[in-house]
């Protein structure tokens, strides 16, 4: 059985469960085809149905070949260093604003982990949000597309748009939907309202009316499943969504998504080449056979093998993907080898990440809105 809120995601997740329990719909090949007319090619993370969700995908189509353009809008609330997991909605994202050539709000909700995490410091927050920016940076988003939002300091902005949200969610709703109860604090209760602006922020900048499309892992789903019902209230059009599935935590296909809490569990952005070696020979989950001559035999088990699981999120080249695939489960690849095959896929994009993140200390003001 899995869990998936917004602040907990546990167990095998049935992504297919998922769909029905959350009321989201399936990205089908139609969809696909049509997206593709846009982009010309279509991202890995699509052909492989990482991103496998969506709310209302096609409607932000519709309006795109009427001309109105969409704006993308995706976040991430500082509570520790960004991890690989982290990346995946963001690298999806900076792919769709080049394919799109569009504009992206990216939110950093300083509050949401210091009222959600009872031993987050203030402090500690706020480096983190520091830090977590660089990463975005690094990714290559447009820095005169992108606007980064952060809380705290545009709550001028912010604020007055909130309450608005705010007024129209009663705490049966916030109750029912993520679970809160009579002891959960007040921030927490009235946190949604903040992470629900941006999807409509630029509409009352620009004074029009802008179709919005929100990239994020499923378990962010219930927040807009709430703000989705207010916004058209306010006047504004009520946000598309897509959706993608976790990256696996090193530890195995069933120990939920990656956790940053757990320093065995997750790759860090900053992590040193030795690092990154040592986590995945010593933790990543093997789907091999426990000798070389029954591996030989019978060959490996990609479905459950992190290593493999991983290179499926950052193997781009499906040529390449399909050779690794045969070989493993025919057993002429042996764990160890493959693990140096992702060992060095991870190294060479950390490296350019790492180099990037660096120069993006000098930008960061070009981000802010
Ligand atoms: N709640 C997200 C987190 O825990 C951060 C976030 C804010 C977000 N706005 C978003 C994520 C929009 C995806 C899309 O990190």
């Amino acid at each position: 059985m899995h869990k998936v809120t917004p602040w907990e995601v546990k167990g095998t997740i049935d992504y297919d469960a998922l769909i029905k329990e959350f009321g989201i719909s399936p990205i089908d090949e139609a969809l696909l085809k049509r997206i593709k007319k846009h982009t010309g090619e279509l991202h890995h993370l699509l052909r492989r149905g990482i991103f496998f969700a969506h709310r209302d995908l096609g409607l932000v189509l519709d309006e795109y070949e009427k001309g109105n353009k969409f704006f993308l809008y995706t976040g991430r609330a500082p509570s520790g260093p960004v991890h690989l997991g982290h990346l995946v909605p963001w690298m999806f994202t900076k792919w769709l604003q080049d394919k799109f050539d569009v504009e992206l709000y990216f939110q950093f909700p300083d509050e949401e982990k210091f009222l959600f995490k009872q031993n987050l410091e203030w402090e500690d927050g706020q480096r983190y949000l520091e830090e977590n920016m660089l990463d975005v940076i690094a990714l290559g988003f447009k820095p005169n597309k992108t606007k980064f939002l952060v809380d705290t300091k545009h709550a001028n902005l912010m604020y007055p748009e909130a309450v608005k949200v705010a007024k129209r969610i009663t705490f049966s709703t916030v109750k029912a939907v993520f679970g809160m109860t009579n002891d959960t604090n007040i921030g927490s209760i009235f946190y949604t309202a903040m992470q629900a602006v941006p999807a409509f922020l630029p509409s009352v900048l620009k004074k029009k009316k802008m179709p919005c499309l929100i990239p994020h892992a499923v378990d962010q789903d219930p927040h807009f499943r709430v703000s989705r019902d207010v916004i058209p209230k306010l006047g504004y059009m009520k946000p598309a969504s897509i959706q993608c599935r976790f990256l696996p935590g090193l530890q195995g296909m069933d120990a939920g998504k990656m956790s940053a809490s757990e320093e065995s569990t997750a790759i860090f952005t900053t992590d040193s080449p030795e690092a990154v070696r040592t986590k995945i020979m010593k933790y990543a989950f093997s789907g091999g056979q426990p000798t070389v001559e029954e591996h030989r035999k019978k060959g490996g088990n990609a479905a459950i093998d992190v290593s493999y699981q991983w290179l499926v999120f950052f193997e781009e080249d499906d040529k390449k993907l399909r050779k690794i695939y045969d070989d493993y489960t025919s057993g002429k690849l042996l764990t160890g080898e493959l693990k140096q095959m992702l060992v060095e896929k991870l190294n060479a994009f950390l490296k350019e990440h790492q180099k990037k993140r660096e120069q993006a200390k000098k930008i960061v003001d070009k981000y802010l809105l």
